[in-house]
């Protein structure tokens, strides 16, 4: 057999909703449910090797060709970018960009620049610029939705999924910028390499999604 094919898989819920796939797709996952704290593991009868990393590092792995695949939000990839394939929308891991106020603000009221607090700054800058309209955008780490709070930010955008954190923060959605969900990537010279063995992976995948 040949050496397995090496997949990315973005750490937590991802992996998770991965995992549960590969499983419907028949394939024997019990090194990597027990895990523990290993980050390299076997799915042998795939001929796969998961390797289990960051959301940004599954790109940076599946660019340089050191993961021939990798499972990841579309958040990453509109925000990173990069040179790879984007191959499969997996379906899981649903939510959306959106641009969020306090309750009530008139965010599209006045002249004045209006100020953007995020953990994406390319997805909001592009957002904005396709609107033709100038913003100053603050990078933020996490817990976004405190920035509007404390007055830094007239507005943010960011992750919303059910919608929990926004509404018991005092803030509400006023425009979804995208929709997002898991894809598989994979490396542009992986898949001409091995083109067959990744065919065939996408191939059961789609059958069973
Ligand atoms: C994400 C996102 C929102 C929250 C949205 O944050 O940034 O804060 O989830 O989910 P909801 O609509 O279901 O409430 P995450 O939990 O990743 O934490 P972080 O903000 O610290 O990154």
């Amino acid at each position: 057999m040949s050496k397995p094919l090496r997949i990315a898989l973005t750490k937590g819920r991802l992996e998770k909703d991965t995992v549960g796939l590969l499983e419907k797709l028949g394939f024997d996952c019990t090194a990597v449910r027990e895990k523990g704290r290993k980050l390299i593991l076997p799915v042998p009868d795939a001929n796969l090797e998961v390797v289990l990393a960051k959301a940004n590092d599954v790109i940076t792995y599946v660019e340089h060709g050191v993961c021939d695949m990798g499972v990841v939000g579309k958040d990453t990839i509109m925000e990173m970018k990069g040179k790879f394939f984007e191959l499969v929308d997996l379906g899981f891991g649903r939510c959306k960009f959106a641009l969020a106020t306090k309750k009530g603000y008139d965010f599209y009221s006045g002249y004045g620049i209006k100020t953007i607090a995020t953990k994406y700054p390319n997805v909001s800058r592009s957002f904005f610029e396709k609107k033709g309209m100038d913003t100053e955008i603050i990078k933020i780490e996490g817990s976004v939705e405190l920035a509007p709070l404390l007055e830094l930010a007239d507005g943010i955008v960011d992750i919303v999924e059910t919608g929990t954190t926004l509404k018991e923060n005092g803030l509400e959605v006023i425009e979804d910028v995208a929709p997002i969900s898991a894809r598989l990537i994979a490396n542009t010279v992986s898949l001409k390499l091995r083109q067959k063995e990744i065919e065939n992976l996408i191939n059961l995948i789609e059958e069973n999604l």
